[in-house]
């Protein structure tokens, strides 16, 4: 007999259909009522037997956890809250899970303590719940960009160049560490190196993209990427996926439009096929918000928020703009801001959420930022000072989407490369599209783990990918 996964059987409601189920138990109560998960969906699958029929080492044996497989008949239940339950007519145990070793209890951990069981955690309601949902937002992606006419292109994860300038990339080498080949001038000889230089993950697949745009016109890439950043927030990862579509003939307004659209679509598809899951985060959530201070409570709901962000437009100011606001808000009146807010530096979190969260109320989109502290491949404006970038901006998350219309000009482009100390030698491929057959193009980059971050409430980056990579920790 093959297997029938428990969201199957539960959906189909087949009365009196003999089947074979197999799963991991969540519960085992009275050595009768066995709640059984296999990962296909949120809902246990209630199955019941009749103790008298099940060996007193088998009837121990089922424990919180433990892998089994039940055969038996689909009946209609008489407990509530589920239509149907399994009626075992034989049980197996097929991986015991030591009641004394077991991490994982019938009752609520810690979303920390679940992060040291990583290996184990994705079997909790929660996380099974967020990586359902991550599956479902990463197809919609793909399914969004194909419908839209995008090819999708895989961009090299070990690269000579620094896309973003940060300067924050891991290094790839295959030299010994412990016997380095020396040099003349007593530096390391790159030149022995695997690739005959140095070379490091990526940051970003956006230079490669736009080589891709600027031949198949509309592209995207959905990649890991890499940051080598110090910084230990709930919103950063070491470690991160990126989708960086890059379209020719278009400018900062397409992009914008693309942005926006894609957001929606994504997220609207999650909403639609991912109910239960929603449906557990949000009631998780509003549990969760009791143990709160008040000022930390959520203001609406996670399937309000995901219903606004899909049914408003989103704000669209200028950088500068924004700082007129800032200078302007009680906050800044009141010295509450903990971070300068002037012309010409970046903003900081305080503010982003302040524009997005009290003054607007929805995600916001700033654009044309000072050229100083943006990218060098970002195409520069008419005033000589700021650039045409711009950041989509949401509640509760801040910075989810960074693009940009791109310099197409090879004159100026050089003259940014310069600016930013950009050695050509890591770039003739990059400006030489520049010489043949330019055009104006436009592109961004969309975290995908604040996006999952977003969709299902999470607060804490380390919760929706797996197996986080973050300063001092690369466990599992
Ligand atoms: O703003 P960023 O640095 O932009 C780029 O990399 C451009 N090359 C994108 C483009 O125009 N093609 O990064 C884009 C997005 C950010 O808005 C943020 O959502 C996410 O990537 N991001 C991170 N997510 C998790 N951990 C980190 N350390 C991140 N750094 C950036
Ligand atoms: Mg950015």
């Amino acid at each position: 007999m093959k297997r029938t996964e428990i969201d199957k059987l539960l959906k189909q409601e087949a009365i009196g259909a003999q089947v074979k189920v197999n799963g991991w138990v969540r519960t085992f109560r009275n050595d009768r009522f066995i709640a059984l998960n296999d990962g296909s969906t949120i809902k246990n699958l209630q199955v019941v037997v009749s103790p008298d029929s099940l060996s007193e080492d088998l009837l121990k044996a089922i424990t919180t956890g433990s892998a089994i497989e039940v055969i038996g008949e689909v009946v209609a239940s008489q407990g509530s809250g589920q239509k149907v339950e399994l009626q075992a007519r034989s049980v197996e145990v097929l991986g015991k899970a030591h009641p004394d070793e077991f991490p994982l209890q019938p009752k609520r951990h810690s979303l920390e303590f679940l992060r040291e069981k990583a290996h184990l955690r994705m079997r909790t309601s929660t996380f099974s719940a967020v990586f359902r949902i991550r599956h479902a937002a990463s197809y919609a992606i793909h399914k969004f960009f194909h419908d839209e006419g995008f090819f999708m292109m895989h961009s090299p994860i070990i690269t000579g160049s620094d896309a973003e300038g940060a300067g924050e990339m891991f290094r790839v080498t295959h030299l010994d560490l412990n016997d380095l080949p020396m040099g003349e001038d007593g530096k390391v000889d790159d030149s022995q190196d695997f690739f005959g230089k140095v070379t490091n993950l990526t940051v970003s697949g956006q230079l490669e993209a736009e080589l891709g745009a600027l031949a198949l016109g509309k592209v995207y890439t959905f990649g890991p990427t890499f940051r080598a950043e110090n910084s230990n927030t709930s919103r950063h990862l070491a470690e991160f996926w990126m989708i960086e579509p890059e379209v020719a003939f278009a400018d900062l307004n397409d992009d914008m439009d693309l942005a926006e659209k894609m957001l929606r679509t994504v997220i609207g598809f999650v909403k639609d096929h991912c109910a239960d899951d929603l449906a557990f985060l949000d009631e998780r959530e509003k549990e969760e918000d009791k143990n709160k201070p008040l000022a930390e409570r959520h203001e609406i709901g996670l399937l309000e928020r995901l219903d606004s962000v899909i049914s408003t437009s989103y704000e669209r100011i200028t950088y500068t703009e924004a700082i007129d606001i800032l200078r302007n808000s009680n906050p800044f009146k009141k010295k509450k801001f903990k971070y300068p807010v002037e012309w010409g530096t970046d903003l900081q979190s305080e503010h982003e959420r302040y524009l997005v969260e009290k003054h607007f109320k929805k995600p916001v989109i700033l654009t044309d930022y000072p050229a100083k502290i943006k990218a060098f491949y970002m195409r520069l404006n008419d005033d000589g000072k700021t650039v045409a970038a711009m950041d989509i901006l949401f509640p509760g998350i801040g910075e989810l989407v960074g693009g940009s219309q791109r310099e197409e000009r090879y004159e100026v482009l050089m003259e940014r490369c310069k600016d930013f100390d950009i050695p050509e030698e890591h770039v003739w491929w990059y400006l030489e599209t520049r010489k043949f057959g330019t055009c104006k193009h436009a592109g961004f980059g969309l975290g995908f783990e604040r996006l999952v971050m977003f969709i299902t409430g999470m607060s804490n980056v380390r919760d929706v990918i797996p197996f986080p990579r973050t300063p001092l920790n690369a466990s599992f």
